[in-house]
């Protein structure tokens, strides 16, 4: 099947990867309090450098006009501050613009410990005097906290704003197109033949093709072909009259015959025995069945989809495979991408196991940005499958409301395979950086936000190391 270009209209209202990093082009934006213009200068500079967006003003009654007309991500507060004190404005700011992340600026000694600052509502301070460094440093860390919840806020929206495709999820490209293929092949009646690596979601497109189309309200019946005992297959499927065979006290219907006016799912279709392949091809081709022991043929009407995650090519040149049916099935192909090369549906992957394996009486479980650091650096294997394996025993095992590395299993939090770099060479450190964004972009696609996870920065700081070598608008 022709795959036409990504520029044409999926009609599918997903966020696309450009979506995607056009939101990550959005700064920040930071309030800045302090009586004294030095530090508001000071502040805003910073802020500025690391990409942020800042306004800077003297006042708790400023701030709070500011607060109200505009989206302020975090802010930035002197606890001391003429009338108003800054403790009244973090009060007043944690009451009605909660989602709005507080790092408090304070006069040595006058905070004794991180516990202070939470009961504040503040999620981080700093210390006057300070180093430029150290303020930068606690600003990024902070705007990557706020880039991750409100990441998380948006993957639930979209997760829930997102069209059925029979509750198959993924927002990339590749993905995108396996939607386009399915929307366009439930409404016709070809063959499908499904390919892909086990757990890369075989089944789920085989039941959205078919309950997305008018066979819907018929049966969608499900032929596990790997599953069968050999010499059962042939009555499994064309079904047998009484007394076909010893034990046959009375006629059964065959599966071909169950899905009449549905679809049949010859799942695993790699593994049937040959000589069953030659009947197959001939009651697909005849649409008809001959039950064991009768000499009666009966009219079906079914859908065929087929699945496999073998190389069918290889199994005909062996001989396991006969080629003529390979030709009946293959008439719309749809290939699944394994979920290494499509690194940019973690996350959503992710907060869609969260949701599922969260209890539903208790809050909605979020994972730390280091675990899903690891979560996307990793292989995959087992596909989704095992991506939902490893987040429902998280879930299981972890007890707070964020999951952490030690929740994941335990071949994620000790990556075996480290990367060997390509080359052993000696290279200044800003080039060997700059390698390492040019390389983790290649890998996410292009994928901002899953680049700048993989590489345990935030996306400010992508950005800022973007601009600074030059890659803002080439090179991905
Ligand atoms: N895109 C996806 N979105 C949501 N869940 C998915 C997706 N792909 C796979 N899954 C989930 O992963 C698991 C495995 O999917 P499925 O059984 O369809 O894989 P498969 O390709 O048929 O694997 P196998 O070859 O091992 O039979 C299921 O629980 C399924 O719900
Ligand atoms: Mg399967």
């Amino acid at each position: 099947m022709q795959i036409k270009p990504q520029s044409e209209a999926l009609g599918i209202p997903l966020m696309t990867e450009e979506a995607a990093v056009r939101r990550e082009a959005v700064p920040m934006n930071i309030l800045i309090v302090d009586d004294e213009q030095s530090i508001r200068e000071t502040c805003a500079t910073v802020s500025e450098q690391s990409g942020m967006k800042a306004i800077a003003v003297a006042t708790a009654e400023e701030a709070l006009e500011v607060l109200e007309h505009s989206a302020i991500d975090i802010l930035l507060t002197d606890l001391k501050l003429q009338r108003t004190s800054g403790v009244e404005l973090l009060k007043q700011v944690h009451g009605q613009h909660p989602e709005v992340a507080v790092v408090v600026l304070t006069q040595y000694g006058t905070i004794e410990s991180a516990l202070e600052v939470t009961r504040l509502g503040a999620v981080d301070y700093v210390t006057k005097p300070f180093l430029i460094e150290e303020l930068r440093s606690r600003l990024e860390r902070v705007s990557r906290a706020v880039e991750l919840q409100q990441e998380n806020r948006l993957l639930r929206e979209q997760l829930r704003t997102r069209p059925g495709f029979g509750g198959l999820i993924g927002v990339s490209m590749k993905m995108q197109r396996v939607y386009k293929i399915i929307e366009k092949v439930s409404q016709h009646e070809y063959p499908v033949l499904i390919l892909g690596e086990s757990g890369t979601g075989k089944e789920l497109v085989a039941r959205s093709i078919h309950f997305s189309g008018p066979r819907k309200d018929h049966p969608f019946a499900p032929v596990d072909c790997s599953a069968l005992v050999p010499t059962l297959i042939e009555s499994e499927l064309f079904g047998y009259v009484k007394g076909a065979f010893t034990g046959a006290m009375q006629a059964k219907q065959g599966l071909l015959e169950a899905a009449q006016g549905g679809t049949l799912f010859l799942d695993e279709i790699g593994d049937m025995p040959v000589d069953l392949q030659a009947k197959l091809l001939r009651a697909l081709q005849e649409r008809e069945v001959k039950p064991v022991g009768s000499t009666e043929r009966r009219q079906i009407n079914v859908r065929i989809i087929a699945a496999t995650n073998r190389d069918l090519d290889a199994a005909i040149r062996s001989g396991t495979f006969r080629q003529d049916l390979y030709f009946r099935l293959n008439v719309v192909q749809v290939k699944l991408p394994p979920l290494r090369d499509r690194k940019s549906d973690i996350p959503i992957l992710v907060t869609a196991f969260l949701e599922k394996f969260s209890n539903p009486q208790g809050p909605v479980r979020t994972i730390s940005e280091d675990a899903m650091r690891r979560l996307i650096a990793y292989d995959w294997p087992g596909n989704v499958r095992e991506l939902e394996n490893a987040i429902e025993r998280a879930v299981a095992l972890g007890s707070g409301p964020i999951l952490h590395v030690a929740d994941l299993p335990s071949n994620l939090q000790y990556p075996t395979t480290e990367r060997i770099p390509e080359k052993d060479e000696i290279l200044p450190l800003e080039e060997l950086e700059r390698r390492a964004i040019l390389r983790t972009l290649r890998e996410t696609g292009g994928d901002k936000l899953s680049a700048a996870r993989m590489l345990g920065i935030g996306k400010t700081t992508l950005y800022r190391k973007l601009k600074q070598y030059h890659m803002d608008h080439s090179e991905q």
